[in-house]
Formats: C-alpha cells, sequence, structure tokens
C-alpha cells in the first residue's frame, strides 16, 4: 500500500527520547528510536549516553546490562563499553580485539535528553539551546505527558504553520490580537501569535505565544503575561517507519506562592494537552498533500516545508509520489 506520505522516515536532528529524571546516576533504560534499539545510560559522573542496544561481542541485548562506574557492562560476558562505544574492559582476557560498539551523540540540556540522528552518521551541525534556569528549581519540574502517534514528525510539527486549524479543529476564537508572523533562520523555524484560550477555566483569555521549532523534533513555545512565564518543549521522535514518541513538556517560572504555581501550570499543563489530542486522530488517519490549494487564511505551510527539507539527507519526489496510485 503506498504510504500516506512521501518524506523518508528518519529526518536529521536533534531528538527527545527523555526527561532528564527518568534515569538516574547508576541507571539504565531501553529506548526503540530511528528503528533502532538503544540503551541510554547515566554514568555515576552523571553524564547520560546512548548506545545502540546490541552488543559487539556476540550480540546480548545492553538493556540486560548494568552501568558500572561510567560504562556499560554487558551481562553476557561482562564486557564493558564506554558512551563513546570504546571497549573498557574484557574480564579474564590478555587480549581484547579491537572493536567499537555503535553510539549516538547526546546532549542534555533544560532538564531533558536528546540524541542526534544523522541518515549518514555526520556529526551536529548545530545545539539545542539552554534556555536560562529551565530544568532547575528555579521552575516547577517539567509535567510530561508522552504520546505513542501513527505519523511522520513532519506532519506533527506543521501544526505551528496551520493558522486556520486554530479556529477549525480546536474551535479557539479569534484573537484581537490576530497578526501572525512566521519566518526561518537557518535551522529554526519562528512563529509568533496570539491564542485566545476558548475553553475551561482560562475561556476568553489571550496570550501571545511564540514558537521556536529547532530541527525536525524539537518546538518550543514561550507564553510570557508578566510575571507568568510557560515554557513548552513540543517534542517528536520517531520510533519506526510507521510511528513517533511525542512529548508535551511544560515547566513554569516559579512565583513566591506554589499553590499559585500548581493551579497555573494544572490549567496551561490541561489546555496544552487538550489542544493536543484534539489533533491526534487527524494525524493518524490523514494523508499528506503534496501541493494543498490553499485560502488565504491558511497558514504558510508551503514555507514550512521547505524550511523543513534540509533535514532530510535522502531526496524525494512529491509530486511523483502524489501520482502514484
Ligand atoms: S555478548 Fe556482550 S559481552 Fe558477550
Ligand atoms: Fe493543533
Amino acid at each position: 500500500m503506498k504510504p500516506r506520505y512521501p518524506m523518508p522516515p528518519y529526518p536529521n536532528g536533534w531528538f527527545q527520547v527523555a526527561v532528564s529524571t527518568e534515569v538516574a546516576p547508576g541507571e539504565l533504560k531501553t529506548l526503540k528510536y530511528f528503528g533502532k534499539e538503544l540503551v541510554l545510560f547515566r554514568g555515576q559522573d552523571g553524564t547520560a549516553r546512548v548506545l545502540d542496544a546490541y552488543c559487539p561481542h556476540l550480540g546480548a541485548h545492553l538493556g540486560l546490562g548494568k552501568v558500572v562506574d561510567d560504562n556499560l557492562e554487558c551481562r553476557f560476558h561482562r564486557w564493558q563499553w564506554a558512551g563513546d562505544g570504546s571497549l573498557m574492559h574484557v574480564p579474564d582476557a590478555k587480549r581484547a580485539p579491537a572493536v567499537k560498539a555503535d553510539c549516538w551523540p547526546v546532549d542534555e540540556k533544560n532538564g531533558i535528553i536528546f540524541v542526534w540522528h544523522h541518515a549518514e552518521g555526520a556529526a551536529p551541525t548545530w545545539e539545542i539551546p539552554e534556555l536560562g534556569k529551565v530544568g532547575t528549581p528555579a521552575y516547577v519540574d517539567w509535567e510530561v505527558q508522552k504520546y505513542r502517534i501513527k505519523t511522520h514528525c513532519q506532519e506533527i510539527g506543521e501544526n505551528v504553520t496551520d493558522v486556520a486549524h486554530f479556529t477549525g479543529l480546536h474551535q479557539m476564537e479569534h484573537p484581537d490580537q490576530d497578526e501572525y508572523k512566521a519566518w526561518a533562520e537557518g535551522h529554526v523555524f519562528c512563529a509568533e501569535q496570539h491564542m485566545k484560550m476558548a475553553k475551561g477555566a482560562m475561556a476568553g483569555f489571550e496570550v501571545p505565544v511564540s514558537t521556536r521549532t529547532h530541527g525536525p523534533g524539537v518546538a518550543i513555545l514561550t507564553v510570557l503575561v508578566d510575571p507568568i512565564e510557560t515554557v513548552s518543549f513540543i517534542t517528536q521522535t520517531p520510533v519506526d517507519e510507521e510511528s513517533v514518541d511525542a512529548w508535551v513538556n511544560f515547566t513554569l517560572r516559579k512565583q513566591d506562592d506554589p499553590e499559585a504555581d500548581r493551579m497555573i501550570t494544572e490549567i496551561y499543563k490541561n489546555f496544552l494537552n487538550e489542544q493536543y489530542q484534539d489533533d491526534i486522530p487527524i494525524w493518524e488517519t490523514k494523508k499528506y498533500i503534496a501541493r494543498p490549494p490553499l485560502s488565504d487564511f491558511d497558514g504558510p505551510v508551503p514555507l514550512w516545508r521547505k524550511w523543513y527539507r534540509q533535514f532530510y539527507s535522502q531526496s524525494f519526489d512529491e509530486d511523483a509520489w502524489a501520482k502514484a496510485s
């Protein structure tokens, strides 16, 4: 059957694989992303690392192993692997083979762990930004909701430019300040808009939303209504060719009143997740329209798609895909 979209499944960039609190020093976590089994582990030195899960020796799954100092020890024959893939220890052997495990670039910023995926194994060419004190005790702990969605990560991110779906699908009111601005800056796609909340405790309340999408997998939304500052990382990471894991990570700069922080967090987090859940059935069933017929009320979807192309190593022909039966 023809796939629902022409894009290759795994674009190049940084992708969330966990929040920092999911893996303490000395712990490991098995992951599946980009169609591969992976193991995330944190050494006693506090650094998070990711290796391909299958031990290069005789293929045991390293997720069954354990962290020893800053290395990952395979349970089968107790070989130890460093985070850069180096073989550090072979019990009882006088000679060890020259072999390396496959490792992934890892960056941990703002209390979130990201891996770099590149189809041709190229090193990172840009970084996820460090946002002041986000991820520290100056902000409330990340409120995290994770979803597994049958779609392509480009389709999720495209939402930011799909202006008409805010009033359509999400049934938001038209904001009083209805200017929408979007532009591309290298690997970052920027959007500025106002949103008027339609439902819940904040119905009728209008907020300015700044979105900065850093590559194919990470959108950072900030809402600043002095003195309230909220930050959301809306991220999506391909699991395999069929589905993505998506996170709605929400935090708030702490005020002096923990009860107020709790209430504001609750209201914003619920609002975000309700909107997000509206989109899921659309993403899971829609097909990609290569040349969409747009009205003057639609947002700059073609600009988004042109910007997103830079994250694919492989070329693909949308028109040929559209014509194929
Ligand atoms: S299979 Fe991992 S040490 Fe032998
Ligand atoms: Fe949406």
